[in-house]
């Protein structure tokens, strides 16, 4: 193998020749003042997928959630969500920091919360308590390895929600993997959700940029929480134009990882040295390992240009995405058969 196999995660693409292209065509401007046109079309055309009323370009998704929780909730309030969700674990505590809430952690079935759950961690009307305020649901599940929702499911949050005047938010970071598995259309998903967080730059294999949706008030709130967070960005058209591409071009290869990561987990699964190969839903394949450190087999896939991620415990994650080919998958494979450990 030539180049590094990266499996650490789906943000580890390059952009196609065709992307670049495409971003070096782009008509841009100063998108502070609103006049940047690849930008104004990114937005137009997410809003119109998910059928919402507005958009907003953002650097990355840890600000979509982040300006997400900000826009969805008052200081004091209370968020309810997994307790492996991206949103508690990896973006450095921004919920309390940013917008003074509190999470209630709920243990779903590999991270995804069902409506019991969320009627469960409903606050009583009473001053010592939180105001339970916003549900967030992330799909796919990144440390769920990959799990996905049904809108069935979600139909039944939501019904929950408004019952309770309790508003939503998706972490879409790879919902384009659950759809390509599910069938479901973005427009159903987005009646769900008062706010969605779409990234660009995981699997959809853009640089740079996630996209959050939700109806024209919210999302000029937003614009202003983003300006407050540094995350205007000037001719930031070229990087906008890549995420069309992407949505153009790279959307409907999301299925071809999701087999990848099933074929990949189902040829491994039987290493003397893998105790557990969790299911491999999407595109997420997570192994627990039993003999052997984790540190020294990621290491020995090193030495042969492979790269995957320690993901706690004895677990190792591997992710297939845009730049991993069936060749590299194959390659992998007989790697791993041959390791001597
Ligand atoms: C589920 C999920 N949400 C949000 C993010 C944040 O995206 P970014 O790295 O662009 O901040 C990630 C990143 O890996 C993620 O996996």
């Amino acid at each position: 193998m030539n180049s590094m196999m990266d499996l650490r995660s789906d943000t580890f693409t390059f952009p196609t020749t065709g992307m670049l292209e495409f971003m070096f065509k782009a008509p841009v401007g100063d998108d502070v003042f609103g006049e940047d046109p690849s930008v104004n079309q990114l937005e137009q055309k997410m809003a119109q997928l998910f059928q919402k009323e507005a958009a907003l370009f953002c650097p990355s998704g840890t600000m979509t959630n982040q300006i997400a929780i900000k826009v969805n909730t008052q200081p004091q309030d209370q968020v309810i969500c997994d307790q492996r969700s991206h949103v508690y674990n990896y973006e450095g505590g921004g919920m309390a920091f940013n917008s003074g809430v509190s999470a209630k952690l709920v243990d779903g079935d590999r991270g995804r919360l069902t409506k019991e759950d969320v009627l469960a961690c409903l606050n009583p009307d009473d001053p010592h308590f939180p105001v339970s305020r916003l549900v967030v649901i992330e799909n796919t599940v990144n440390k769920g390895g990959g799990s996905y929702y049904r809108l069935n499911d979600v139909q039944g949050i939501r019904q929950i929600a408004l019952q309770h005047g309790l508003r939503m938010h998706l972490d879409g970071a790879r919902l384009f993997n659950a759809l390509a598995e599910t069938g479901e259309s973005p427009e159903a998903w987005g009646q769900q959700f008062d706010t969605i967080s779409i990234c660009l730059s995981k699997g959809l294999g853009a640089p740079v940029g996630s996209v959050l949706l939700g109806t024209a008030e919210d999302i000029k709130k937003a614009r202003r929480v983003r300006k407050v967070l540094g995350g205007g960005m000037r001719q930031a058209g070229y990087l906008a134009a890549a995420g069309l591409y992407a949505i153009d071009h790279h959307r409907e290869l999301l299925a071809e990882d999701n087999r990848r990561a099933r074929h990949l987990g189902g040829l491994v699964s039987d290493l003397p040295y893998v105790s557990k190969l969790h299911p491999v839903d999407t595109n997420i394949v997570i192994l627990e390992l039993e003999g052997v450190n984790p540190e020294d087999f990621l290491k020995k896939l090193d030495e042969k240009k492979i790269r995957a991620l320690p993901f706690g415990g004895q677990q190792v994650r591997m992710v297939t995405h845009l730049g991993i080919t069936d060749d590299m998958v194959d390659y992998f494979v007989d790697t791993v058969r041959h390791l001597t450990l």
